[in-house]
């Protein structure tokens, strides 16, 4: 959609291009082999610089295709989705499903550049929009307060793209995950807190087929059910708990999962890549504005958890 205007820019270099089909079933080692095959036809070598345009998709498998060609070239984020603006172009995630669970073969490999432009943003469709907003509310609950208790009244202005409020949360989310990731950019230990609601997220979006349930959909149902154990811990208050799910709906968000066996739920969930020692490691929250990893949870707890929804 952007790409002729980009390749109008980049008309004195030797430019070729690859274009992915829309959706989650792209992001595969099958893709990644092909952009590879196109490099390697076309001459490329160690001085190319690959550039994704699109959604977290493209971000996540160009990042791949870039860490691995030649043992690593350079490339640029241009990221057209709010959830790849605020997420999958930040901090050197790179990565393609599985069939047996999402982003299991990856590196970490920082991109040169990100460059942000929220004008894109103006042909996504809502639900996309409400997508990229779980991300933006998941900054506010793991890490900050103050920006969760900001984001209650201005939900509504970011859905409807009004420039100012949505150019904040777009610069607040990235500054976040930037200073998270500046800690712990290979997830030793903090950046393990930016996956809050994912393991149960990705168990949903592989259990109903990925493309089924958006990424950002299945993070906001997520989030609830880890807000609920949470709660069921009394680390949070039920308060908490019903402030969560209000803001989610306001975004447009589910706050509850698909219907899922609990079992299968929870074997998904192990597949994931948090499992230590056998037991699943979550990202719980101890208030609104601070997260931990923890495993110290009761396995009864999380079922109730799963079974209640
Ligand atoms: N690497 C990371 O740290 C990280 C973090 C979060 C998410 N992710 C990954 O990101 C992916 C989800 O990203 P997504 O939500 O952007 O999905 P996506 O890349 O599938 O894009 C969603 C849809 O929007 C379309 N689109 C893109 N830009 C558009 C625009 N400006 N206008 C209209 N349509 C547009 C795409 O063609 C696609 O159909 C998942 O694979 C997830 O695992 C990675």
């Amino acid at each position: 959609m952007y790409l002729d205007q980009l390749l109008k820019k980049l008309a004195d270099k030797n430019v070729i291009t690859c274009i992915l089909p829309p959706g989650e079933q792209e992001k595969k080692l099958k893709t990644a082999h092909k952009i590879i095959d196109r490099l390697l036809e076309n001459g490329f070598g160690r001085d190319a610089t690959l550039i994704s345009l699109g959604g977290g998709v493209v971000c996540d498998i160009t990042g791949f295709v870039a860490s691995v060609f030649m043992r690593g070239v350079s490339f640029i984020q241009i990221p057209t989705t709010l959830l790849a603006q605020v997420d999958a172009s930040v901090g050197g995630k790179t990565g393609v499903n599985h069939k047996l669970g999402k982003n299991l073969i990856g590196t970490f490999y920082q991109p040169s550049a990100v460059i942000c432009d929220t004008a894109f943003l103006s042909s996504l469709p809502p639900e996309e929009m409400s997508g990229g907003l779980a991300e933006i509310i998941k900054y506010g609950l793991i890490y900050d307060r103050d920006f969760f208790v900001w984001l209650q009244p201005n939900v509504s202005n970011i859905l409807k793209q009004d420039m100012s409020s949505l150019g904040h949360a777009v610069q607040r989310s990235c500054q976040i995950k930037a200073e998270i990731v500046a800690q712990d950019e290979t997830e030793q230990s903090i950046r393990a807190i930016l996956n809050f609601g994912h393991t149960f997220g990705h168990a949903i979006e592989n259990q109903t087929g990925y493309g089924q349930w958006g990424h950002g959909q299945a993070v906001a149902a997520g989030m609830v059910l880890a807000a609920r154990l949470s709660a069921k811990m009394s680390l949070i208050s039920e308060e908490d708990l019903e402030m969560i799910k209000s803001i989610l709906s306001k975004a447009g968000l589910p706050v509850e999962p698909p219907k899922i066996n609990v079992n299968d739920f929870i074997d998904n969930m192990k597949a994931d890549k948090k499992v230590k020692k056998r037991k699943i490691q979550l990202v719980l929250l101890n208030k609104i504005g601070e997260a931990f990893l923890t495993s110290e949870y009761s396995e009864e707890d999380l079922i109730k958890v799963l079974g209640a929804s």
